[in-house]
């Protein structure tokens, strides 16, 4: 699990300095953005969006890349962009049916295509494509208007610009065209767009892993500070794969230990792809998935669970399936995870637990694994003091417990339903 966490450190800044001292500055987070963060944490479950023209081909995010295709050939794919079935009201409702707090949208993959309105590039969904509907812009107000975050995903990559130099991904480019600094300079004006067209709450990078291998500047404070300087509240998240750096929110964190002052974000694929893959039906179950929300919440982190919508705006049919699979078991169970924290119990043989000051919630997500005492199931976990209550979630029923001098908490439950997703049993102590 942890090798998928992607911390969300949120970006690092300080507006107020300016020139070449502003680059070694430490980053101080505005109020604004020590708040969003709070906000962030307070939902567990977030739902990303990968969408493009890739999703024409139907063949994942990266068939550019993977297809060897042209990149003439492949920017052919926006004149067939028509995605006649879109309704941002629909997926918006059906995230928040979900239980989900925030959306993560791709607002340009590594193909460069911008899927909203801008006037940096002609490749982009108003003007490339018959649609003409700034898809990005309506998203995002139906997102907003169900009270949920907007979130964009910002590739720094692009497989077709002459001028992003090519790193160990993408397609044959000429190097003698290649010009970071004019790239930097196109992506800061893009990003501005963003921020002031959207004012999305966060700003997600990908893309940094390109360059491995070789010494590049990305100048990555400085796009932090640019993105400071215009809205000191955005949060910022760098799928980088090594640990967070200041200045940011987030960051693919493989085998690297991560600080827990920063708000944690995991992200997944619902079946094998990021982007629509018309062959992919390996979905994963709505237990698995709700196995990775609970897993995720007991170490503090969200999980943010990948979509990819179809050429012809729709959802996916099994997407949609997982989201109201979800939806049900949120309804009465997102209080133990939602804004739950760090708990001290640490994970068991048969489950984790989520926290809250006053209150563990005990999840027993594999139930075989429970030790039986004739017709009953018996828990042991470690455990500082005495709960004031020990009862099943959310029935109420109060249950048998003692605590011993040694520090453990031994809890009699009634056996558990082989077959069920999770049980929950509640531990309410005095607060510390
Ligand atoms: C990787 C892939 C990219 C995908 C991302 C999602 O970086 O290159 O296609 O968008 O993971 O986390």
């Amino acid at each position: 699990m942890h090798n998928r966490l992607s911390v969300i450190a949120l970006a690092a800044t300080l507006t107020l300095l300016a020139g070449s001292a502003r680059a070694q500055a430490p980053y101080v987070p505005s109020e604004g953005n020590l708040q969003s963060r709070k906000e962030f944490s307070q939902h567990r479950l977030g739902i990303f969006l990968h969408w493009g023209i890739y999703s024409t081909y139907a063949q994942g995010e990266w068939y550019l890349s993977t297809g060897h295709l042209d990149p003439e050939t492949y920017s052919e794919a926006a004149a067939g962009f028509y995605p006649a079935r879109f309704d941002a009201e629909q997926w918006a409702r059906a995230f928040k049916e979900s239980g989900a707090g925030y959306v993560t949208l791709t607002s340009r993959h590594h193909d460069g295509f911008s899927m909203f309105k801008t006037a940096q590039t002609p490749f982009n969904v108003v003007d490339a494509t018959p649609f003409g509907r700034d898809v990005l812009g309506e998203l995002t107000k139906a997102v907003k208007d169900q009270g949920m975050r907007m979130h964009y995903y910002y590739s720094l990559i692009d497989w077709i610009r002459p001028d992003y130099p090519k790193g160990n991904s993408g397609v044959a480019k000429d190097p003698a065209k290649a010009d970071y600094n004019a790239y930097f300079e196109f992506e800061k004006r893009q990003i501005r767009e963003l921020l002031e067209q959207y004012h999305p709450q966060a700003l997600w990078f990908d893309g940094q892993w390109d360059q491995g291998g070789r010494p590049f500047d990305w100048r990555m404070r400085e796009l932090y500070d640019f993105i400071h300087g215009i809205d000191p509240d955005c949060m910022i998240g760098n799928n980088h794969h090594s640990a967070a750096v200041g200045g940011e929110t987030a960051g693919f964190s493989g085998g690297v230990t991560v600080s827990e002052s920063l708000p944690l974000e995991a992200c997944e694929t619902m079946n094998n792809n990021w982007g629509y893959h018309v062959a992919d039906l390996n979905y994963k179950s709505v237990r698995t998935l709700v196995h990775l929300l609970v897993r995720g919440a007991s170490k503090g982190s969200n999980l943010l669970l990948n979509i990819g919508p179809q050429a012809n705006g729709a959802l996916p049919e099994p997407a949609l399936d997982r989201l109201r699979g979800l939806g049900e078991w949120m309804r009465t169970y997102a209080s133990t995870v939602d804004g739950c924290g760090v708990s001290p119990v640490p994970p068991q043989s048969w489950g984790v637990s989520t926290y809250r000051p006053e209150t563990i919630f005990l999840h027993i997500l594999e139930p075989s694994a429970v030790p039986a005492s004739g017709d009953k199931g018996v828990l042991v976990i470690p455990f500082q003091g005495k709960p004031t209550a020990v009862k099943t979630f959310p029935a109420g029923t109060a249950l048998k417990w003692k605590a011993d001098k040694e520090g453990f908490l031994t809890i009699s439950i009634p056996a558990p339903d082989a077959s069920a997703m999770d049980t929950v049993i509640q531990i309410d102590r005095a607060s510390l």
